[in-house]
């Protein structure tokens, strides 16, 4: 084809494409916000200076417990760096980050006080987010438990563990509440529990036979999870009421939590799978919304857990009842369910779950522990936020984690871009069915230390070279593309005083 040719005709797949995949930042609310995401361990590393103390995750990936033997020693080199990349945040169009509070570099003994060097971190990081006009969502706590406090009474697996987080999350009231007005206090507490406590591929990895995936020398698989979600709800729910009670007049911001989530499909349309379909969505959901929401566990949960469950006396369930302003989600993909009878030593929601290319059940497409090939589904993630506006009395919901790993670390990464463009797309239909969303991080803003592929995933918007010990930042095509998207708002909002009616994407 001639070059005025292939001219004309890519304009006409222009044309033809836009009605298609058309859609800008301005199709959705100018208050929605657009933001990327990073965690403390897997971001900052530093974990040894200026006064941290480790985490369960420093212990667990020095027994050498990730698959290519990786720690989070130096990760990113984010406590270093947080200067420039906050720059870069506000260069690739971010309105809003959301980022991560190390326990025990703010408090480096888990509870009384106060580390000035970690304090001054997080003002700094705080300070710069400001300074450029970035929102600034916190999640209080992200994975990595302070180790003093689980040698000491075991963690999240003692009722102890709710006045030490309380404590935690007040100083980070206290001293950050002033500019931020975004709090989540737990990340994943539907799923982290069953890493941590049934699979033990988490920190501080323990399991009972036949569960673990590693092997464990302490646990109890049927009974920790429940034990210690119970635990993170008692948690969140005192957090919640404290931040009410003493700082939500005067600071005006809110407090939520955050679920792992897949979308379910029934593997076949028997009374069966859509049932187990159904249960399986109360043991993800429910588990931790239920009584956040309703003020008990699903009743579901109830029947198949029994005792190992543990249950909310009259005035804890009045205490959780309400404590959530918004919930916050994790979402990459999507999974078939099919029922499993109910028996001893097997997973209580009875129902297995396996990942298909939508509309081939013939051909399984991956173990859900390969995150960089599962297939793309944006209807997911439409559906679980229609599902969470309809269930659980319409809460705002913020997308707090979605993306796609790539495998090669490619800069050239179009695959990515295609995800991020489909499921930005799935969000903003699933605004316009009714559902309740405010906001949409992609995971993550740069590529970080990730909790079960070490560096061999990145899912970053920049690359970070993790072989340069000045750990470079590389734009991917996808930091591009959603920096231009981003620059739509901003156009658009020029528009009222230029009609200049540029489109940066497509
Ligand atoms: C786990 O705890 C339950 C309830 O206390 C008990 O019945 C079971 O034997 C324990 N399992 C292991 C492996 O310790
Ligand atoms: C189940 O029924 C729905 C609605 O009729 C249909 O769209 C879907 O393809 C069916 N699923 C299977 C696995 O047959
Ligand atoms: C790297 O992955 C991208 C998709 O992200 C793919 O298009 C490309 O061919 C891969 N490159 C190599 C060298 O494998």
């Amino acid at each position: 084809m001639s070059a005025p040719a292939m001219a004309v005709f890519s304009l006409f797949l222009l044309l033809l494409a836009a009605p298609v995949l058309g859609f800008t930042r301005s199709d959705f609310p100018s208050e929605f916000v657009f933001g990327a995401a990073t965690s403390a361990y897997q971001y900052e590393g530093a974990v040894a200076e200026d006064g941290r103390s480790p985490s369960i995750w420093d212990t667990f990936t020095h027994a050498g417990n990730i698959a290519d033997k990786s720690t989070g020693d130096v990760a990113s080199d984010g406590y270093h760096k947080c200067k420039d990349d906050v720059k870069l945040m506000a260069d690739t169009n971010l309105e809003a980050y959301r980022f991560s509070i190390s326990w025990s570099r703010l408090i480096p003994n888990g509870r009384g006080s106060v580390n000035p060097k970690g304090l001054e971190y997080y003002n700094n990081v705080i300070d710069e987010l400001v300074k450029h006009g970035i929102q600034i969502h916190v999640m209080i706590y992200h994975l990595d438990f302070p180790q003093i406090l689980d040698d000491e009474y075991g963690g999240w697996l003692s009722p102890r563990i709710v006045e030490d987080f309380t404590a935690f999350a007040d100083v980070c009231f206290r001293e950050f509440g002033d500019r931020v007005s975004y709090w989540t206090t737990i990340d994943e507490p539907n799923v982290g529990p069953i890493g941590s406590y049934d699979s033990g591929i988490f920190a501080p990895g323990r399991c009972s036979e036949p569960f673990g995936v590693i092997k464990c020398t302490v646990g109890n698989s049927t009974v920790e999870p429940y034990i210690a979600a119970h635990n993170m709800i008692l948690a969140h729910a005192s957090v919640t009421r404290l931040y009410r009670e003493k700082y939500q007049a005067v600071q005006k911001g809110i407090v939520g939590i955050n679920v792992y989530s897949f979308w379910t499909y029934p593997l076949t349309n028997s009374t069966e799978d859509l049932a187990a379909t159904k249960r399986y969505q109360d043991f993800m959901f429910g588990w931790t919304l239920e009584p956040l929401v309703f003020g008990d566990y699903p009743q579901v949960m109830k029947a198949n857990v029994g005792s190992r469950l543990p249950s909310f006396t009259k005035s804890q369930s009045e205490f959780v009842k309400g404590a959530i302003d918004f919930i916050g989600i994790n979402h990459y993909y999507s999974v078939y369910v099919n029922d499993r009878p109910l028996k001893q030593g097997v997973r209580d929601y009875a129902a297995d779950m396996s990942v298909y290319q939508r509309g081939s059940r013939t051909d399984p497409a991956t173990s859900e522990y390969l995150p960089s090939v599962y297939p793309d589904d944006p209807e997911g993630l439409q559906f679980v936020l229609q599902y969470l506006t309809e269930t659980y009395g319409g809460l705002p919901i913020y997308v707090q984690e979605n993306g796609k790993a790539s495998s090669n670390g490619t800069l050239d990464d179009t695959d990515r871009v295609k995800y991020l463009k489909s499921y930005i797309r799935g969000t903003l239909t699933a605004l316009r069915n009714g559902a309740n969303v405010k906001g949409y991080f992609a995971w993550n803003f740069l590529d970080i230390f990730e909790f079960l592929g070490g560096y061999q995933s990145g899912y970053g918007l920049h690359r970070v070279d993790f072989n340069d010990d000045a750990r470079p930042r590389e734009a991917r095509l996808s930091a591009r593309w959603y920096s231009s998207f981003l620059n739509n708002n901003v156009i658009h909002a020029r528009n009222e005083l230029n009609n200049t009616g540029i489109h940066a994407q497509q």
